[in-house]
């Protein structure tokens, strides 16, 4: 079956408007909503599959944007190697201060466009490969790109998507009075979350579903999260929390009580229609 499914971004939006983002992306990392997102999603990986690869396993961070991921990972597998590819020369460029001490000669950097693979990593193999937050949503051909990444897999390799789910696009939008946002998010599947993105195609989990076989890889697993707190509008800047996110998780006791809810609830696929994000994970199909 093939999914008719599409962004309506340009490239040069989406340099432009991380131009504008990419010297303070990393404060995200100060935001309490998205640690307990980004704790998710590194028990995911960590813990998960990424410790049944070999040590010196390789990776592909596709839209790896500022290199958070490619450095998590390199920190903690200290054999693996990973390439970064990224669209914007901005955000590479903030990637590119994190190729530093032990990392340095395990992370290459690379720009270019996922819609049209690099020669750079065309011909190589990887053992797992992911796109993480929004990347498959700004890409304009996300079957397509989901298609050519799952050519790079090695044999056995893993295929990973963190996508904005379409459900949760709707009701944020309502919840921060943007009702024709929803309405789109609603009838079209592409959104905004605010006023100066551009415009970002969001899913459901049996459109990414569809979006893998496609692709020739099977679901392996399938979930979405954080699904029990949702982010309100400043959790969409740069910096700032609502009122009502840093007053449950700003209490450290609370935020371990709320992940270990997370944790739980995360492990019933069809969460998945109710998580901000939807995550993926599933090896190619043998031909
Ligand atoms: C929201 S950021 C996420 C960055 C990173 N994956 C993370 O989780 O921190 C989305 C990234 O996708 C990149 N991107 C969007 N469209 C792309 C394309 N067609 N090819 C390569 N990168 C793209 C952007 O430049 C940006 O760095």
């Amino acid at each position: 079956m093939s999914v008719e499914i599409a962004s309506e971004s340009s490239a040069a939006d989406i340099v432009s408007y991380f131009h504008r983002k990419a010297g303070r992306y990393d404060e995200v990392d100060q935001q309490v909503y998205w640690r307990l997102s980004d704790e998710l999603l590194w028990s995911t990986l960590s813990g998960g599959f990424l410790d049944e690869l070999p040590p010196d396993f390789t990776f592909l961070d596709a839209g790896g944007g500022t290199g958070r991921w490619t450095q998590r990972v390199l920190d903690a597998y200290p054999r693996a190697r990973g390439v970064l590819v990224d669209l914007s020369p901005d955000m590479l460029a903030v990637a590119g201060t994190k190729r530093t001490g032990s990392r340095a000669e395990r992370m290459e950097l690379v720009q270019g466009d996922l819609g049209d693979l690099p020669a750079a990593v065309r011909d190589r193999r990887f053992d797992v490969i992911w796109n993480f937050h929004n990347v498959i949503g700004f890409v304009p051909d996300p079957a397509a790109v989901l298609s050519a990444l799952a050519g790079l897999l090695s044999e056995d390799g893993v295929l990973v998507t963190l996508a904005p789910n379409r459900y949760h696009g709707v009701y944020f939008n309502l919840a921060t009075g943007r009702l024709d946002a929803a309405r789109r998010a609603a009838e079209t599947g592409v959104s905004t979350f605010t006023d100066d993105m551009p415009p970002l195609r969001l899913f459901t989990p049996d459109e990414l579903t569809s979006l893998y076989a496609e692709a020739g890889c099977r679901v392996d697993v399938l979930t979405g999260f954080p699904c029990a707190v949702y982010p309100a509008r400043q959790e969409t800047q740069l910096d700032g929390s609502s009122p009502a996110v840093a007053d449950l998780l700003g209490d450290p006791a609370v935020f371990a009580d709320v992940l270990a809810i997370e944790k739980q609830l995360a492990k019933a696929p069809d969460v998945a229609a109710r998580g901000n994000n939807i995550f993926v994970a599933g090896r190619r199909r043998p031909s």
